[in-house]
């Protein structure tokens, strides 16, 4: 039988819901937030910096600014145009750092190529009590060091999402591929704290198949349209797949792939993120999660 077969019988994975958990644990920060209200609270407050025209940017920017609307806090939304000078985009997070209405300052990625050599001062001028993005040096020296702090939200919430469906971690083979500053090292990092024995893959790699066949969990973030085939997947293994590709069909239609090709791992891996559907709606989860957890060691 032909194994890419599109139909829900092929299908033998569990499906990790990140759409389903993610919508449970904003009811809990819903809760959580509407309590603070009563007792006369301000709201938690959320700034966003968007930069120029990158059309995934603006699409994500506005989930996040309706998602932070559903919990209770406040999202305010600073956009520069494409050709902005790095002093204004930094003048403008000096101004937030100082503000007391402003929990969380995130700065969407990537920012326009004129700004790639200032993404790291732009990055680390926003003030580390406030960095919802865990990208300050700071933050990613706590996690290196295994303190708690405000944590990349992928990453935490692939954490979460495993802590949730009850996935076990300590003395299972973790393989990451792909090693970046926002997902890669990060969910290493944390996989590792939770005893998981890791590999770090990533683009100069030799037999990146070979390594992916050893994972219980593999964690793809590769940014490479259904790099990970079914014969990459050990059966048995979780597979979270942090790819988002748009994808525009002949007849005008479009679709949503990951780095997975989840038809066919699905066929091997015990569980498996969807996309979309399995780690976005975690990310997008976990942004308001660190804006609260910053707004409450100000505030409660
Ligand atoms: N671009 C893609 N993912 C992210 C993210 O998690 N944070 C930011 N700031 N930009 C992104």
């Amino acid at each position: 039988m032909n194994k890419s077969v599109n139909t829900q019988e092929t299908i033998k994975s569990g499906v990790l819901d990140g759409a389903k958990t993610a919508k449970e644990i904003r009811e809990e920060l819903s809760l959580k937030v509407e309590k603070l209200l009563a007792q006369g609270k301000r709201k938690p407050g959320l700034a966003v910096i968007l930069v120029g025209d990158n059309s995934a940017s603006h699409i994500y920017v506005k989930n996040k600014v309706q998602a932070c609307k559903k919990v209770g806090i406040e999202s305010h939304l600073c956009q520069f145009d494409e050709n902005v000078e790095a002093e204004k985009i930094l003048s403008k997070i000096n101004e937030l750092n100082q503000s007391d209405s402003i929990d969380g300052i995130l700065v969407q990625l990537p920012l326009p190529s004129h700004l790639s050599a200032s993404t790291d001062m732009i990055l680390h001028a926003v003030s580390p009590e406030k960095d919802v993005d865990g990208l300050h040096p700071y933050n990613m020296g706590l996690l290196l060091s295994g303190k708690p702090g405000l944590r990349p939200c992928t990453p935490s919430g692939i954490m979460v999402l495993l802590e949730r469906y009850k996935i076990e971690i300590a003395g299972k083979k973790a393989v990451v591929i792909g090693r970046s500053n926002l997902v890669g090292k990060p969910i290493a990092l944390m996989l590792m704290e939770k005893n998981a024995t890791v590999t770090m893959c990533h683009s100069r790699s030799h037999n990146l198949d070979e390594i992916a066949r050893q994972a219980d969990i593999l964690v793809v973030a590769a940014g490479k349209q259904e790099l990970v085939k079914g014969s990459w997947v050990k059966a048995g293994a979780v597979v979270i797949d942090v790819g988002i590709h748009h994808l525009k069909l002949d007849n005008g239609e479009s679709r949503i792939l990951g780095d997975v090709n989840y038809q066919e791992a699905a066929q091997v891996a015990s569980y498996i993120t969807p996309v979309p559907g399995g780690v976005g709606p975690m990310t997008v989860t976990m942004l308001l999660s660190n804006t609260l957890l910053s707004y409450e060691k100000k505030v409660v």
